[in-house]
């Protein structure tokens, strides 16, 4: 077990296996996508599989896999057999869109694939194909039926929620009703904000993400949230959320706090990582597809590990990764911003 300066045990890791997607969120990537990286740039799943190995070693035992996203990646399946080979990895999971899991949940299970969180900000078709610019409705609903079909257990759904943008949270929170998903209503954070942020530093040129879009007065609190869904619940004549038993709550090693429906199948849960944001449990830390190790998701301090790991010197990746742990600031100050997009970082 590692602690950081913090007394916070460290034992997820996330690490950001391409930053290429099929989709283009916009609260999440710019229109054009993010600028590819040299090949050589990105760590292969070996390496990536060595680093796993490695901070095994110092207490890591929970593995996400995101982007952009992981499922575009084809290093994806032998990465996952790779981690699954490492005695002290208990949990493994994907963060995705779904698109691609109708086609590749078989070789996910396979593989050794624990679980799956899906991203799924809307059930308008139209709206849904506008916040994911090349992205379909049924796409991700078909990817949720797949997750549901082939056992990853549990399957939670993420959306995050933007003020101005997507308003039917209580018809998305009435599907755990029937089905047996945990539906989480993410807080929208900031980045990428052109005001709270730089992220011209990635590239000079880039166009304004969306700036109509991107202002913190577009982050809906979660008991605001909450609210809007216990009165939508009510004018179809149905009960009020209630808090859920923490022993009830689905597996997991992320900050969400459940709710359900009174004899629903799922649970909702919200992810309140601005008004109420969750540093001092913060068990994790991030590696990007470059190999920087990332102590906080808001703070750009990076760890570079990549060339450590190509010269196949083990001390001086420990050494690095200890280096990191043990400057994981205590806090974020989101004001501060990153120069990364988050389909850079991972979520
Ligand atoms: P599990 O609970 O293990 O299923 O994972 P998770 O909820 O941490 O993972 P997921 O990738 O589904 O992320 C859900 C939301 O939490 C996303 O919007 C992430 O950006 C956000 N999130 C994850 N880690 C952090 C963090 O360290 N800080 C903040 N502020 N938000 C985070
Ligand atoms: N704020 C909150 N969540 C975000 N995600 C992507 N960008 C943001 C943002 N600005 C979510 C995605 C995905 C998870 C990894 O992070 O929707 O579910
Ligand atoms: Fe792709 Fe996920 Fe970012 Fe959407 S939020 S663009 S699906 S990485």
């Amino acid at each position: 077990m590692q602690h950081d300066g913090f007394g916070r045990d460290i034992n997820y890791l996330r690490i950001a296996v391409t930053d290429k997607c099929n989709f283009r969120c916009i609260y999440c990537m710019p229109a054009d996508g993010v600028a590819p990286r040299a090949h050589d740039e990105l760590l292969s799943a070996e390496e990536i599989a060595r680093f796993v190995r490695l901070v095994a070693g110092e207490g890591i035992r929970r593995v996400r896999l995101t982007g952009g996203e992981p499922l575009v990646s084809r290093r994806i399946i032998p990465l996952i057999r790779d981690i699954r080979a490492i005695p002290q990895i208990e949990d493994i999971s994907l963060t995705t869109n779904g698109a691609l899991l109708p086609k590749l949940a078989p070789q996910l299970k396979d593989a050794g694939l624990n679980r799956v969180n899906i991203s799924l900000d809307t059930l308008d078709p139209t709206l849904f194909g506008k916040i994911t610019r090349l992205g379909r409705l049924e796409q991700t609903m078909a990817g949720i039926d797949a997750a549901l079909a082939w056992g990853f257990e549990p399957v939670k759904v993420n959306c995050v929620v933007v003020r101005r943008l997507n308003q039917d949270v209580a018809a998305l929170a009435r599907l755990t009703l029937d089905r047996p998903i945990h539906l989480r209503f993410i807080e929208y954070m900031p980045i990428g904000d052109e005001r709270t942020s730089s992220h011209c530093a990635v590239d000079p040129h880039a166009p304004a993400l969306n700036p109509e879009l991107w202002d913190a007065s577009d982050t809906v609190p979660s008991d605001e949230l909450r609210a809007r869904i216990n009165a939508g619940a009510a004018a179809a004549g149905q009960g009020e959320l209630e808090p859920l038993d923490i022993n009830d709550a689905p597996a997991g090693a992320g900050p969400a706090r459940y709710w359900h429906f009174p004899g629903a199948a799922g649970t909702v849960g919200f992810i309140s990582a601005m008004s109420n944001h969750f540093c001092a449990n913060c068990n994790r830390l991030r590696l990007t597809a470059d190999g920087n190790v990332r102590p906080c998701l808001f703070s750009d301090a990076e760890y570079s590990v990549r060339e450590a790991l190509r010269r196949g010197d083990d001390m001086q990746v420990l050494s690095i990764w200890r280096d990191a742990v043990a400057h994981k600031p205590q806090e974020h100050a989101i004001i501060e911003g990153t120069q990364r997009f988050m389909s850079q970082i991972g979520g």
